[in-house]
């Protein structure tokens, strides 16, 4: 299912190569004197550019070995190939199910039924296809695609056996591997690792990146790093607290992880790095380094389960007037990631991460928080290998109701993890692509701008989101995906959805059909329905039967 949209307005423009959209933002500063808000609207004119022509997308993975790696890999190419497998409760088709862009809608708006139309996300703007990506990678060992994926035990052995001869073409580069940032678990699998000096390492990983761009003929590469978490790397001024530090660091051998050495080599080669695990990639030298060169970089940690559901479940507690006051997260997992994270410093990272993914819900309720109050959190990872990849999660939250009131509400979340993270492996790369065809003048400006390198709107897909100097930090899951939706919609010069429906909310209606006449919203037939229960509704009934009748 594929739909062309058009957008019907002088203000839209097509030509060959872009959408030209003329783009009025509407947003409202407040003042505070005294005991009075003062709040005042503006409105900014902004234009649009959004290139049009669907650049050959190459991606490159670190950690291509890993589950992840080998499953994102796999499922693309299942998907491209149209596989369809015989599982015991019969057969299976290759399909997207969890990427917000490839299988989740957006509304448009009614049709001539006044029904709503909802169109594939993927739709409003034109963006690769995640079957037409080329993927490529490193990894410490050296295990070839096919067989990884069989080690990883996420898909099923009849898919596998279908995809064997095509995965184990697939074999991961060799990688830097500095054994004090992963866990000391993972030194049996580093047989792929690469030789001489931090800063031959650095160069080697750009000559890679340009061997892939040229060898495969893609016309641009994302960088993506899933390998395993990291633990957080030391701060150190004159060490990673400026680019020139930074880069000064790498040529002298100091505190620099290997997350980091990728990030800087990719930044130097002009391509888009996302991070996809917990630990602090993004050292202040790493985001200068990015700012100065004009190159996206995203993270931190995929959003794949438990933290996507605390970023649903608590945003709907605290916007409903409800105060949580324990949260407690026990996780168990059976793969390598689980292993990895069964060391404490790398355990560290992950529960950093996931630890502040309430504080923006909290903060914006002071009715219900004192300042710096926070509900009691805690976050337990156990590994336990029997389980494999299918991560058990669960959480109970207990929150304060009305006078005194407890509510608890305990869940148990069976997920295979690397099943949750490839559609959204998918949906990163996928955006920040779009993004880099992406840009907005402001009215009286000169020139046009890109997005901040700090690409924040990559926050759905992430569970500490990194946001620009001064930004907000935004957890909250509906919030993320109207950021998304509205930034693509003003791409299209169409206004943030609002999900008022006023022109049904009101008793007559006042928006022109397609056929130029006017909604009338009480018809008279249904007026007359006694299961309408106009007169407990409101206490105008009589004057809505008599509008509707004269009407
Ligand atoms: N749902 C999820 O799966 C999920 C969610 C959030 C974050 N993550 C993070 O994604 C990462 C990958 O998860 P996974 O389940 O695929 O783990 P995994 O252990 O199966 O895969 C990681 C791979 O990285 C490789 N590796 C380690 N250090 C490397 C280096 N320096 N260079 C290149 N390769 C290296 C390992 O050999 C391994 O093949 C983990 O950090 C995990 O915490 C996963």
């Amino acid at each position: 299912m594929t739909e062309n949209i058009r957008i019907n307005n002088p203000n839209v423009k097509y030509t060959d190569t872009h959408i030209e959209a003329q783009y009025c933002y509407h947003t409202t500063a407040v003042r505070r004197d005294g005991d009075t808000l003062t709040v005042t609207p503006s409105v900014s004119e902004l234009e649009f550019h959004t290139e049009r022509r669907v650049p050959r997308l190459g991606v490159m993975l670190v950690g291509w070995g890993g589950n992840n790696g080998t499953t994102v890999t796999a499922a693309v190419l299942a998907n491209r190939l149209g596989l369809t497998w015989r599982t015991k409760t019969g057969e299976q088709k290759a399909n997207y199910y969890g990427s917000l862009f490839q299988s989740s809608t957006v509304c448009l708006g009614p049709g001539p039924d006044g029904k709503e139309v909802n169109i594939p996300f993927r739709d409003l703007l034109p963006m690769v296809h995640p079957n037409d990506i080329v993927f490529d990678g490193w990894d410490i060992s050296s295990m070839d695609l096919g067989s990884a994926m069989e080690r990883a035990e996420v898909l099923d052995w009849s898919l596998q056996e279908k995809l064997r001869p095509h995965m184990s073409n697939l074999r991961p580069r060799a990688s830097i591997y500095i054994p004090e940032f992963i866990a000391a678990n993972q030194a049996g699998r580093a047989d792929n690792v690469l030789k001489g000096t931090m800063a031959e390492q650095v160069k080697q990983i750009r000559a890679d990146i340009q061997d892939f761009r040229h060898s495969s003929g893609v016309d641009k590469v994302i960088v993506l790093w899933t390998a395993n978490t990291e633990r957080f790397c030391d701060l150190t001024a004159g060490v990673n607290d400026t680019a020139k530090n930074l880069l000064a660091a790498i040529q002298s051998g100091g505190e620099v992880s290997p997350s980091t050495l990728f990030a800087v080599a990719s930044i130097l080669e002009g391509c888009a790095y996302i991070n996809g695990s917990p630990q602090n990639t993004f050292v202040p030298g790493a985001i200068e380094l990015a700012v100065e060169r004009n190159v996206f970089i995203a993270g931190d940690d995929f959003k794949s389960g438990q933290t996507k559901i605390k970023s649903v479940l608590v945003d709907f507690l605290i916007s409903a007037g409800i105060k949580p006051t324990s949260i407690v997260s026990y996780n168990h997992l059976g793969n390598n990631d689980g292993m990895n994270l069964s060391a404490p410093q790398q355990f560290r990272s992950k529960e950093i991460s996931k630890s502040n993914v309430v504080d923006d819900m909290v903060n914006s309720n002071p009715i219900l928080y004192r300042k710096g109050e926070k509900p009691d959190h805690c976050v337990v990872i156990k590994y336990v290998p029997y389980v494999g990849d299918s991560k058990r999660a669960m959480d109970e939250y207990t929150s304060e109701i009305m006078m005194g009131g407890t509510n608890t509400i305990a869940m148990h979340n069976t997920c295979e993890d690397s099943l949750l993270a490839s559609p959204i492996i998918l949906d990163l790369v996928l955006l920040t692509e779009l993004c880099q065809r992406v840009c907005v003048r402001p009215q009286g400006s000169e020139t046009f701008q890109s997005f901040h390198s700090v690409l924040a709107i990559l926050s759905f897909m992430c569970k500490a989101p990194l946001v620009p100097p001064g930004a907000p930090l935004v957890n909250a899951y509906f919030r993320q995906r109207a950021c998304i939706e509205n930034i693509m919609r003003a791409c299209l010069g169409l206004p943030p959805q609002n999900h008022m429906h006023l022109e049904h909310k009101l008793q007559r209606g006042f928006l022109p059909r397609h056929d130029n006449r006017i909604y009338d919203n009480v018809p008279t037939k249904m007026v007359l329905n006694t299961s309408y229960h106009a007169s407990q509704q409101n206490g105008v009934c009589a004057h809505v039967v008599k509008e509707a009748t004269i009407g």
